[in-house]
């Protein structure tokens, strides 16, 4: 917790983990900007495929980012990236951004691009008058924001986690994702030492809100108290 306040919730897990419907129902109840990691690798996996640049070769992804402009757009309590000039949306969504993302995702090239990018939203949030920010991904509490006040780590079992997708009527390759994002040498997806684990498995969204909610407040409390 900074002396102002100001406070980072880092939010990691799996594919289809219920990290992001958990992470907005948190950023409206503390007034946090909401920053989903997972978009702005989507995001720059759909520039570099538009690009025709292929994930086999580092060295034209290094090219090619080299010439990538990154911004921000608030909207809706939530960051989204701008990349050379469009925000990119449903395209991220599709089956050709998830079968790419993982294999440029675990490029350290794409994340030394995006490193300092994704910390500077702590700042995106300090000017934009929010109480704090709620950051999820797979590397957040690990390497992003290592001594954020909150770190979280979601899990669900692999077959409630493919319902979840199907619902939201898309095709994604869950476990092949997770599998490729764990075993990767650079920042791989892994329940940060210190981090609280959630398993959403058998709890509703509410649930998972409220018990995330209740470790939250209390920390604030405890701060507000003393001093
Ligand atoms: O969260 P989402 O499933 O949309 O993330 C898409 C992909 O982006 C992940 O499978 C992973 O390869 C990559 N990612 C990452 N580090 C993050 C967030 C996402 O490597 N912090």
């Amino acid at each position: 917790m900074q002396s102002d306040g100001f406070f980072i919730v880092a939010v990691d897990g799996g594919a289809a983990s219920g990290k992001s419907s958990t992470c907005r129902a948190l950023s409206a109840r503390f007034g946090l900007l909401h920053v989903d990691t997972g978009s702005y690798y989507r995001a720059i996996t759909h520039r570099l495929l538009n690009l025709g640049v292929d994930p086999s070769e580092p060295h034209a992804v290094e090219a090619a980012l080299a010439r990538i402009d990154l911004g921000t757009r608030v909207a809706d309590r939530s960051a989204a990236m701008v990349i050379d000039g469009n925000t990119p949306e449903d395209e991220i969504r599709g089956p050709e951004v998830n079968a790419n993302v993982s294999a440029f995702a675990a490029l350290p090239e794409v994340r030394a691009f995006l490193l300092e990018y994704q910390r500077s939203q702590a700042r995106t949030a300090r000017d934009g008058g929010f109480a704090g920010l709620i950051m999820e991904g797979r590397d957040i509490g690990s390497v992003i924001f290592p001594d954020a006040s909150f770190r979280f780590f979601l899990m669900a079992d692999p077959k409630a986690r493919v319902q979840r997708r199907a619902a939201q009527g898309q095709t994604d390759s869950i476990q092949e994702r997770d599998r490729l994002d764990s075993q990767r040498k650079s920042s791989p997806l892994v329940c940060p030492e210190g981090a609280v684990q959630v398993d959403s498995t058998h709890l509703t969204l509410e649930e998972v809100v409220e018990k995330i909610s209740e470790i939250i407040e209390a920390r604030l409390g405890e701060t507000s108290s003393s001093g």
